[in-house]
């Protein structure tokens, strides 16, 4: 029996409720895979640094550099936004972006059918969206220097964050990006602002460049502004989107409501392959902390669960076991049963524990 060692961080907010649920769904299909899954809990964001005074303990840290995989829930809240940006909750994540090197955010917008009314676009428009969107995670105007605040002569300050990229790090999340399109319909849209920005330029020539090595995916390049139009207006001519970290940021975001809710999308972060050439990887849904409803058991699991079943198939190679988990969530919507945010009117309403609950049941039944 092979055995996994899962390094769970649920974070704040909405963080802790949603994992827990995921952890349940990945307990049940471990048992009826004949799989042992050993999950250690950790620090990080907003709890962390009221318990060690950082957003990233080095216990934390050394904790998923020794694990197979890392289901991440969020990090953030109005208790830790008056702190300096370096200390802050969300630095957990980002640095943990960068220790493990985790370059290719991959975050898949799907409309499923059964709830096409839970998106407040039109059916027309979002019925059949069917999205990857690949989001280089480690470099740009998040980690780029120079960074920082300083004060002007005059009186007031100047604030300067720089978008920086090199050509290794623009192939390898190109390489990413078709390798993932080649998979699904053969389509990958670049997304850029070559018209104005000279990281973009660069950005669309090593795009293109790559693309000779795969001649049997369809590139085309889109500049971010129009990207962010065509996604709201005709979703369906998208199929796997690449960009750097900044435009996935906000891409990803406006998908979101493509797919009815927050609430529904996962996410995985995968870094360079380690031994046995199995990347290291982090799941964690793309929501954040939701401090509105946090700790009212309310929250929508979904988006936890499907990036466990992401993690399934990147970290462990368990394809079946993730088909499992995402067909139990599909057939739990199509039994009709909703959370607050992907309900519609009249539609009745489950929790955060009985939405895990149904979802850990139907994968108990297989
Ligand atoms: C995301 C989040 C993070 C980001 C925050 C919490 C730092 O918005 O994962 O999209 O900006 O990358
Ligand atoms: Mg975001």
């Amino acid at each position: 029996m092979s055995t996994y060692r899962i390094a769970v961080l649920p974070g704040d907010g909405i963080g802790q409720e949603v994992v827990a649920e995921a952890v349940r769904v990945l307990r049940a299909v471990g048992k009826a895979a004949g799989a042992s899954f050993e999950f250690e809990e950790a620090l990080v964001g907003g709890g962390a640094i009221d318990a060690t005074g950082q957003p990233l303990p080095a216990p934390t840290l050394a904790l998923c550099r020794s694990s197979h995989a890392i289901l991440f829930g969020s990090v953030g809240g109005p208790k830790w936004d008056h702190l300096p940006q370096e200390q802050r909750a969300e630095r957990g994540l980002l640095a943990l972006r960068k220790e493990l090197d985790l370059y290719a955010n991959l975050r898949p917008a799907t409309c499923f059918p059964m709830l096409v009314d839970a998106s407040p676009l039109k059916r027309s428009v979002v019925e059949g969206t069917d999205i990857m969107v690949i989001r280089e995670l480690t470099g740009g105007l998040y980690f780029g220097e120079p960074r920082g605040r300083a004060p002007l002569a005059g009186g007031g300050e100047r604030g300067v964050n720089t978008m920086v990229y090199t050509t290794p790090e623009i192939e390898r999340v190109a390489r990413v990006g078709f390798e993932v399109a080649r998979k699904r319909k053969k389509r990958l849209t670049s997304v850029d602002k070559a018209n104005v920005l000279t990281v973009s330029q660069l950005w669309r020539e090593v795009v293109t460049k790559i693309g000779k090595e795969y001649p049997d995916v369809t590139l085309d390049h889109v500049l971010v502004d129009n990207c962010a139009m065509a996604l709201v207006q005709k979703p369906t001519q998208f199929d796997t989107i690449v960009t750097e970290n900044t435009f996935g940021d906000i891409l990803s975001d406006e998908a979101a409501i493509l797919a009815g809710s927050m609430g529904m999308l996962p996410s995985a972060s995968l870094g360079v392959a380690g031994a046995g050439g199995v990347p290291v990887g982090l799941y964690e849904p793309v929501h954040g902390t939701a401090p509105d409803i946090a700790g009212k058991g309310i929250a929508n699991p979904i988006a936890a669960i499907l990036s466990a079943a992401m993690l399934l198939r990147y970290s462990l190679s368990m394809g079946r076991e993730a088909d499992r988990v995402e067909a139990a969530v599909r057939r739990v919507l199509e039994q009709g049963h909703r959370t607050r945010d992907i309900a519609a009117a009249g539609e009745r309403i489950v929790g955060t524990k009985d939405m895990g609950e149904l979802i850990v049941r139907d994968v108990e039944r297989g």
